[in-house]
C-alpha cells in the first residue's frame, strides 16, 4: 500500500519505469508483483471517482444528485465518502446513524431514501472532532473504508466523493482504488479552469478515464466546453438557492432535478458492456 512512499524515494528512471508499468498494466496479477489498484477487488460494476481541481465546486452535492439519478433509473448506487478530513455526504442526507462494524467489516448506513453510504463522519464519535492525520494517512483510511466495506453483492455503481486536489494524496487514491472512470466537477471562470485541468490531467496520467465535466454554478456567457474542448460537458447545474437550502437542511434527497439524468443514462448504457 506504500506506493506513494516508494514513488517518492525512486530515482527519475525508476519513477518513469513505474509509470510505464502502470500504463502497460495487463490486469493479470498472476504475472506481476506490483501492489497496485488492479489487486483491489472492485465492489461494484462501475467505480467512479468524483473529482475537482478546487474546493467547494460541488463534488459532494453532485455525488449525491448523481446517486439519486442512477437510483431513479433502477440502478443500485452507493457512495463512499472518501474525503476523510471534511466528510460531507451524511450532512447533505441528514444521516446520523453510525456505520456498523460486523465481523471486522463495515456495513454501509442507509440514507432516508435508501442510498448506502460509508463515511468517516458516520464512524467517528464526534463529527466536529478534527481529523489531524497526515495527508497520506487520510488516504490510507479512505482505502481502508473502500476495501473493508460490505457493499451489496449486486451494486451497480459506487461513487467515490474525493477530497479536493491533484497532489500526492490524490496519487495515493488513484494508485490503490480500482476506478473505472472519473467525473470532474468544475465551475466557470478562467482561474478555476486551470486547477480543474490539472485534476483531469492527473486522472488521465494514471489511466483513469475522465467521462466528462459536470459544470456547477453554471452561468450565462461562460462556456466550459471551450476550456475542455477534448472532454464533454455531461451535465450543467446553475446556482439554485433551494438546492443549497435542501443540502444545508440535510434534505438533498427531496431536491428534484433532471440535470444529471443524461449522465445517469450514459452510465447505465455503459453497464451493457459488462465488466471492464
Ligand atoms: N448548484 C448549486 N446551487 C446552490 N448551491 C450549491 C450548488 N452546488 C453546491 N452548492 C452548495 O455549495 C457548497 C459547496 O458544495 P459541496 O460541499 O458539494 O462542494 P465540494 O466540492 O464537495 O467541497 P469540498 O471541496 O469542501 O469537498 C455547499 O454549501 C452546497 O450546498
Ligand atoms: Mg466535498
Amino acid at each position: 500500500m506504500d506506493i506513494l512512499e516508494n514513488f517518492k524515494n525512486m530515482s527519475v528512471e525508476e519513477a518513469n519505469a513505474f509509470l510505464e508499468d502502470l500504463y502497460s498494466c495487463s490486469h493479470d496479477c498472476s504475472t506481476c508483483g506490483a501492489d497496485c489498484s488492479s489487486r483491489t477487488k472492485k465492489p461494484a460494476k462501475r467505480v467512479i471517482a468524483v473529482i475537482s481541481g478546487k474546493g467547494g465546486t460541488g463534488k459532494t452535492v453532485v455525488t449525491v444528485l448523481l446517486a439519486m439519478a442512477l437510483r431513479k433509473r433502477g440502478l443500485k448506487a452507493g457512495i463512499l465518502d472518501a474525503d476523510i478530513v471534511n466528510s460531507g455526504i451524511p450532512h447533505l442526507l441528514g444521516m446520523k446513524e453510525p456505520v456498523l462494524g460486523e465481523m471486522e467489516s463495515l456495513v454501509p448506513a442507509k440514507s432516508p431514501g435508501g442510498i448506502p453510504v460509508i463515511s468517516m463522519a458516520l464512524i467517528s464519535e464526534d463529527p466536529l472532532e478534527p481529523v489531524i492525520w497526515s495527508g497520506i494517512d487520510t488516504a490510507k483510511a479512505a482505502v481502508y473504508l473502500f476495501t473493508e466495506s460490505q457493499w451489496a453483492e449486486d451494486l451497480d455503481v459506487l461513487l467515490v466523493d474525493m477530497p479536493t486536489g491533484a497532489g500526492d494524496i490524490a496519487l495515493e487514491y488513484y494508485t490503490t482504488m480500482p476506478f473505472d472512470s472519473s467525473l470532474c466537477v468544475a465551475v466557470p471562470g478562467e482561474a478555476a479552469a486551470m486547477p480543474a485541468r490539472r485534476a483531469v490531467n492527473l486522472a488521465e496520467m494514471l489511466l483513469v478515464p475522465v467521462m466528462g465535466i459536470v459544470e456547477n454554478f453554471a452561468e450565462e456567457g461562460f462556456n466550459l466546453s471551450e476550456v475542455f474542448s477534448d472532454i464533454p460537458v455531461v451535465a450543467s447545474l446553475p446556482y439554485d438557492a433551494s438546492l443549497r437550502r435542501a443540502a444545508d437542511e440535510g434534505g438533498l434527497e427531496s431536491y428534484e432535478t433532471d440535470a444529471l439524468d443524461f449522465l445517469a443514462r450514459a452510465i447505465e448504457e455503459s453497464l451493457d458492456f459488462g465488466e471492464i
